[in-house]
């Protein structure tokens, strides 16, 4: 730890100095569960002001062992006046250090060095491929392209067996292929027994104008439970009581890349959804529209002057589509469907669009599409193995993607704007809406 002490501690204030509310301190701490445990042997990484810090030393009944880590000099020394000043409540051989958790980290794996509790609210910051801190981390083997995520890739080895953590992050890290490398990581000895959702992504950090749309995730290293603490709510103020839900309603299995569901919670219920057969038909796939206008070029051509034509996102605008097409040359042919009947989704659907999905169907049969039709990357495809489809897979398709049922599925796990191929696989089948 000592030679680590020196590496980078830093003096500027930067972007991901962002001050934990003390009403979502005091949430996320409650989680903790303190007044159930024995020994507290408690690290906050990222400590920051210390505003967990006071709120774990409020709710301890017995002195708790902190240990604060923060490397910036001037909050660190704020810390380290904290932990003087509350010296009578906390355990004696309680630290703040002045110190960059990237570094004492892995130090503290190696040496077996485990904790209790842990406690968080990291910086949500990019790493830049090409940092000190990307390197730093790739040498300690931690698959993170967020600060947050490297916290939390980091924190859940430091957790003692039994023991118990909690982090406030950004809700993307639940679900998609970006933090796929952390979730599986965490989750491999870690079980996720608590979730809350906070629905208004500029409720929590407004007092810092950051628009983020978090969610608090509590860990325990050990089995998973039967069922999961889940909760939501629009801000920090006045957050209902968890409901339990059945683990596998909430927390998917590695084969759908750990995924964890978001579900809406309407008069103290949430769909009680446990659908396994996929919701696209035997035979049907998905896959991203592969025309990319800039590396096509001069490929792509008014519609008229080139023989494929190529439908893009503007078939979703309400004007009459005005398509364009690609020119058929040994460069182009590889991105050219047959003739024949295809359903197309948008790719782009911010979190705020109703519907998230929006499907059309795209009938590219007669003299026009003699040769063929070719899709936008904006777009996702659903062919038969690289063919069109029948009408009747067509309406099945359409009529399922436009259920309010799929919808709420999409919703529950989709936390990027975009809506993947992953997410369309993903998508279970419910039964017919008249049943
Ligand atoms: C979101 S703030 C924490 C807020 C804190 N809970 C509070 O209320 O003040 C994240 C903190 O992590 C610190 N930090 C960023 N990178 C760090 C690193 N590699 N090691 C230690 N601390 C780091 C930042 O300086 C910042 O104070």
């Amino acid at each position: 730890m000592g030679d680590a002490r020196k590496q980078v501690p830093v003096r500027d204030v930067d972007r991901t100095q962002i001050f934990t509310p003390p009403d979502l301190a005091d949430f996320m701490v409650h989680q903790l569960n303190l007044s159930a445990a024995g020994e507290v042997d408690l690290l906050e990484p990222g400590a920051g002001a210390g505003a967990l810090a006071e709120s774990v030393i409020a709710a301890s009944p017995r002195p708790p062992r902190l240990t604060l880590v923060e490397r910036d000099l001037t909050l660190g020394s704020h810390l380290s006046d904290l932990v003087e000043h509350h010296r009578s409540d906390i355990a004696e051989d309680s630290e703040a250090l002045t110190d960059d958790f990237f570094a004492l980290a892995p130090a503290w794996i190696a040496d077996g060095r485990r904790f209790t509790h842990i406690i968080t609210n990291p910086p949500f910051a990019r790493v830049e491929p090409q940092s000190h801190v990307a390197a730093v981390l790739r040498k300690a083997n931690v698959r993170a392209t967020n600060y947050f995520a490297a916290f939390l890739w980091l924190a859940s080895d430091l957790l003692a067996d039994g023991g118990t953590m909690v982090a406030v992050v950004p809700r993307s890290i639940l679900s998609g292929a970006r933090y796929a490398a952390t979730r599986a990581h965490m989750l491999e000895g870690a079980a996720l027994v608590a979730l809350h959702h906070f629905t208004d992504r500029r409720a929590v950090f407004e007092r810092d104008s950051v628009q983020q749309e978090v969610v608090v995730l509590t860990l325990s290293r050990g089995a998973a439970p039967s069922h999961i603490r889940y909760s939501q709510s629009a801000t920090v103020i006045n957050i209902p009581d968890a409901i339990q839900l059945p683990h596998r309603r909430i927390q998917l299995d590695a084969a759908d890349g750990h995924a964890v569901l978001v579900p809406t919670i309407v008069r103290g219920e949430v769909d009680p959804s446990d659908a396994t057969s996929s919701l696209l038909p035997d035979g049907v796939q998905a896959s991203v529209g592969n025309v990319v206008d800039f590396r096509a070029g001069a490929d792509v051509v008014v519609r008229g002057d080139g023989e494929i034509p190529l439908v893009g996102s503007e078939i979703f605008f309400t004007r009459t589509p005005d398509l364009r097409a690609l020119r058929l040359n040994d460069r182009t042919q590889r991105h050219v469907f047959p003739p024949g009947r295809y359903v197309v989704i948008r790719r782009i659907s911010p979190s705020e669009a109703r519907p998230r999905i929006q499907a059309k169907l795209v009938v590219a049969e007669g003299d026009e599409f003699s040769k063929g039709v070719a899709f936008e990357n904006h777009l996702l495809v659903l062919h038969a193995n690289g063919k069109g489809m029948t009408p009747e897979t067509c309406s099945v398709l359409l009529e399922r993607l436009s259920d309010a049922r799929t919808e709420r599925q999409f919703c529950e796990r989709g936390g990027t704007t975009q809506v993947n191929v992953g997410d369309i696989r993903a998508l279970r089948y419910e039964g017919s809406s008249e049943e």
